[in-house]
């Protein structure tokens, strides 16, 4: 079954600060953008890439990702004012021979391969929809009005879910088109499947699959880059 890989990176990166948008943001010299979708392209499983780039950025980031050797067909289009907007477009671009689609955050620069293996490696097994995720190391409380605890959740339940996320096609294409007619907002892909009433299969995330968000998580990043540099001699 052949993955492809759609890969929101239309965002702003408000939390990150004023500068260029997130995913075109560099880390140790090479863009958040590039990053992943070289993680991506490694996968033997993933043959197509597709980018929803800022709309503005859609001729830079394609001249950037065409400058690349990947292992897989690329496609670069505008994304939307929201992500879910942009993995839509995403959807909309798929090549017909497709079973299996992925969704991952140009924010996740550094997933390892192998996590993008062990997603599509579970949809290939039989699941419908994918999520890596960790378990959660703080408490999380639910708030109220003015602030006040509602309730103190059992953390022992609650993951932090991360992409890829992966699923057999229909189910994702379902997914949208439901989330069309009650113009529903949800912040990953699998919460769409998982209002479908179908069930979403976990499988253990990685630490370095985190998200860049705020300005404190480029560091992480990028010390992570320089231990890899200095493990393999390249990141
Ligand atoms: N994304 C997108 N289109 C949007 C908004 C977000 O494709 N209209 C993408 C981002 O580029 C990112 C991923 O969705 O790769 C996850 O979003 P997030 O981490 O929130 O990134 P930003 O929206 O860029 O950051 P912020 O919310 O801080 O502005
Ligand atoms: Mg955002």
């Amino acid at each position: 079954m052949k993955a492809v890989a759609i890969v929101p990176a239309a965002g702003r990166g408000e939390r990150l600060g004023p500068g260029t948008p997130k995913a075109l943001r560099a880390l140790a010299g090479v863009p958040m953008l590039l990053r992943a979708v070289h993680a991506l392209a490694e996968s033997p499983a993933v043959e197509f890439v597709i980018v929803a780039a800022p709309a503005e950025s859609v001729s830079t980031v394609r001249s950037l990702l065409l400058e690349e050797q990947l292992g897989a067909s690329l496609s670069v289009i505008a994304g939307g004012a929201t992500r879910q907007e942009s993995v839509r477009l995403g959807l909309a671009a798929l090549p017909p021979e497709a079973e299996i689609v992925l969704v991952h955050d140009a924010a996740r620069p550094l997933v390892p391969v192998e996590l993008v293996d062990a997603v599509v490696a579970a949809v290939r097994a039989g699941a419908d929809a994918v999520v890596p995720a960790l378990q959660v190391t703080d408490t999380i409380k639910a708030v109220g009005p003015a602030e006040v605890v509602a309730q103190t959740l059992d953390r022992s339940a609650l993951r932090s879910v991360q992409t890829p996320q992966g699923f057999r096609r229909s189910v994702l294409e379902d997914a949208y088109a439901k989330a069309a007619d009650g113009a529903q907002d949800s912040t990953d892909d699998a919460g769409l499947v998982e209002r479908l009433g179908m069930s979403v299969q976990v499988i253990p995330g990685h630490e370095e699959a985190f998200k860049v968000t705020r300005p404190l998580d480029l560091l992480l990043a990028d010390a992570l880059v320089a231990r890899r540099r200095a493990e393999s001699g390249r990141a």
